[in-house]
């Protein structure tokens, strides 16, 4: 029996509901994030919350608790689910109000937690890695803000899907690939770990930072700039996220990355990422 937190109480999921006047139904008006557990340990919790509280202060949204405060109704929802490997979603929504696109000033956030199995990459994902496809970008100029609005990112998945690649690789005008419908993107080129700057175009990952720190701390070398698939030296790609830690990408709208198996970097930085889980 799974339990949610949803309008300020624990309930089974079944009776978790929402007003239909929620502006989150009504205008996708809310943020969220999703957060890994593994054995009762979050990962990176803190990171996470801070950038809840980012998204909500990006779109004029109070939190209606402070971060000590939800991060124990994390620990909370995890206890009523104690997943082994588990997922929990957080989403702050404006509240409920008639629907008008201006919103009433002072609302009341709505908050709600669920908790679910997280689930694993299966051994051929690791043995053989992934696929994606590329697709122009079609999403809003605020990809930093971690909306629920995923209109772009469902349409991107499902392209994928009847691709029956994994993922799907956002291009902007350029060609230049900045992140996946639900992932953050590398390349290795010269042996040096490339991706997507922070900027507007993307989402500040947290798997991404953690990435990109643990890189640099095992000398493997970092560049955060603008790359494409068609640069010469490009050996290798790699997607992260939350729910992926790093995953080798080896075929990309159908062509073979490097020699179509995961690359050194993918399988070195997916380990000490690993290591680091411990
Ligand atoms: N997605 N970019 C986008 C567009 C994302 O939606 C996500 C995460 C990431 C990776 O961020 P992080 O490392 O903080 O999980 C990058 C989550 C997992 C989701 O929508 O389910």
């Amino acid at each position: 029996q799974l339990t949610a937190w949803v309008n300020g109480r624990f309930l089974p999921l079944e009776q978790a509901t929402v007003h239909i006047e929620d502006r989150g139904f009504q205008f996708a008006d809310g943020v969220y994030e999703v957060i890994a557990c593994f054995g009762g340990r979050f990962l990176d919790l803190k990171p996470h919350l801070e950038r809840l509280e980012r998204s909500c202060s990006a779109i004029d949204i109070t939190l209606p608790r402070t971060l000590d405060e939800l991060s124990e109704l994390v620990e909370q929802a995890y206890q009523h689910n104690p997943f082994e490997h588990a997922m929990v979603y957080i989403q702050v929504t404006r509240g409920v109000a008639p629907r008008s696109h201006l919103a009433q000033q002072n609302m009341v956030p709505s908050l709600i937690i669920t908790v679910r199995d997280l689930p694993m990459p299966t051994a051929e994902k690791l043995e053989h890695g992934v696929s994606a496809i590329t697709m122009p970008d079609i999403r809003w100029k605020r990809c930093d803000i971690k909306s629920i609005a995923l209109l772009a990112s469902v349409i991107g998945k499902q392209e994928a899907s009847r691709h029956g690649a994994d993922e799907g690789f956002w291009l902007d005008g350029q060609g230049h690939v900045l992140e996946g419908c639900a992932t953050n993107c590398f390349a290795v080129i010269d042996g040096i770990l490339v991706t997507h700057p922070l900027d507007h175009q993307v989402l500040g990952g947290i798997t991404r930072d953690m990435a990109l720190r643990v890189a640099r701390a095992n000398a493997i070398k970092v560049e955060e700039r603008a790359w494409k698939l068609t640069e010469s030296g490009l050996s290798e790609c790699l997607m992260s996220s939350t729910t992926n830690a790093v995953m080798p990408v080896c075929h990309i709208d159908g062509k073979t990355i490097g020699d179509g198996s995961p690359g050194p970097v993918a399988i070195r930085l997916r380990q000490l990422m690993l290591d680091e889980f411990e």
